[in-house]
């Protein structure tokens, strides 16, 4: 039986966890955490233990804070990784620094995001040259159990994708804020101003996710159709929104670059 090692039961690491005892029921599911109260919390739905006992061809994923990683590195018996296979999902370290210190190539980095909480991560992931195409699928598969998985060679574009996928939602909540806000001002109750916003997300992605649509084609055809919209867009335009947000954009990913060294 393949067994999953999720090393770290913080926020990402438990979502992680309860997607794969759910999705993978043939996988033994383990997860190594030094807090006994997070390893409570997970305790018979997956083995929990507070340190990691390494087998040969485990599946490891790394979801320990990026600052806790050499010290997790230099604790491994020598040799301990040299046959599994490892998953980070740690923000800015590099397939190079994972592979030094853990003596493998089959290294692999997935960006996944907050919405892996209800299933819908972004996740995109990048494999180092000599993982081998099973190791790929291991790896996609153990992460499609949070959501999406968009597989991409270039590591340069892990940066662009903390930016847009990892730290999407929360770009796109400050953006929602302003549509809640209006609601308010404009008499609806928190919870409504909520529902109508988050339901406007919803459909807008769902409608997204359609063959043939793209953003442009979407508010040019329903452009045509109101008046009012046509309105919105030129006010959008001229205080250069969607200039703000792509050197959001571009600001974020500078940091994620800078973070990864
Ligand atoms: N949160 C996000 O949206 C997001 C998105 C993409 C990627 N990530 C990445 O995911 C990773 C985890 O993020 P998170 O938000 O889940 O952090 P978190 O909530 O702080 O969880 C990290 C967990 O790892 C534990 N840990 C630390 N050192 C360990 C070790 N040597 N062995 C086993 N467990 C250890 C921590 O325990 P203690 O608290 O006791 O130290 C904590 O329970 C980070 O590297 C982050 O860059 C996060």
């Amino acid at each position: 039986m393949e067994r999953i090692v999720v090393v770290g039961a913080g926020h990402m690491g438990s979502v992680v966890v309860r997607g794969l005892v759910d999705g993978t029921p043939r996988a033994e599911v383990v997860v190594v955490d030094p807090s006994a109260e997070r390893r409570a919390s997970l305790d018979g739905r997956a083995e929990v233990t507070a340190t990691y006992e390494p087998r040969p061809d485990d599946l490891l994923v790394l979801a320990i804070p990026p600052r806790a990683f050499d010290s997790f590195a230099d604790g491994l018996p020598h040799g301990a990784c040299a046959r599994a296979t490892v998953v980070s999902i740690m923000a800015g370290v590099r397939l190079a620094a994972l592979s030094s210190a853990l003596g493998t190539e089959t290294v692999l980095r997935a960006m996944p995001n907050l919405a892996s909480r209800v299933g819908q991560s972004m996740t995109v992931l990048c494999p180092g040259d000599q993982v081998p195409a099973d190791g790929v699928d291991g790896a996609r598969n153990a992460l499609s159990v949070i959501g999406k998985v968009l597989v991409v060679q270039d590591e340069s574009l892990l940066d662009a994708a903390t930016a847009l996928t990892g730290s999407g939602p929360a770009l796109v909540a400050h953006l929602a804020q302003s549509f809640t806000d209006f609601a308010r001002a404009a008499g609806f109750d928190a919870d409504d101003a909520l529902l109508l916003t988050s339901q406007v997300l919803r459909g807008t992605a769902d409608l997204l996710s359609e063959p043939g649509v793209t953003p442009e084609s979407l508010y040019r055809q329903a452009s045509t159709l109101y008046g009012t919209i046509t309105q919105g867009i030129a006010t959008l335009r001229e205080h250069r929104v969607g200039e703000s947000v792509r050197t959001a954009l571009e600001a974020t990913t500078e940091r994620a670059r800078e973070l990864a060294g």
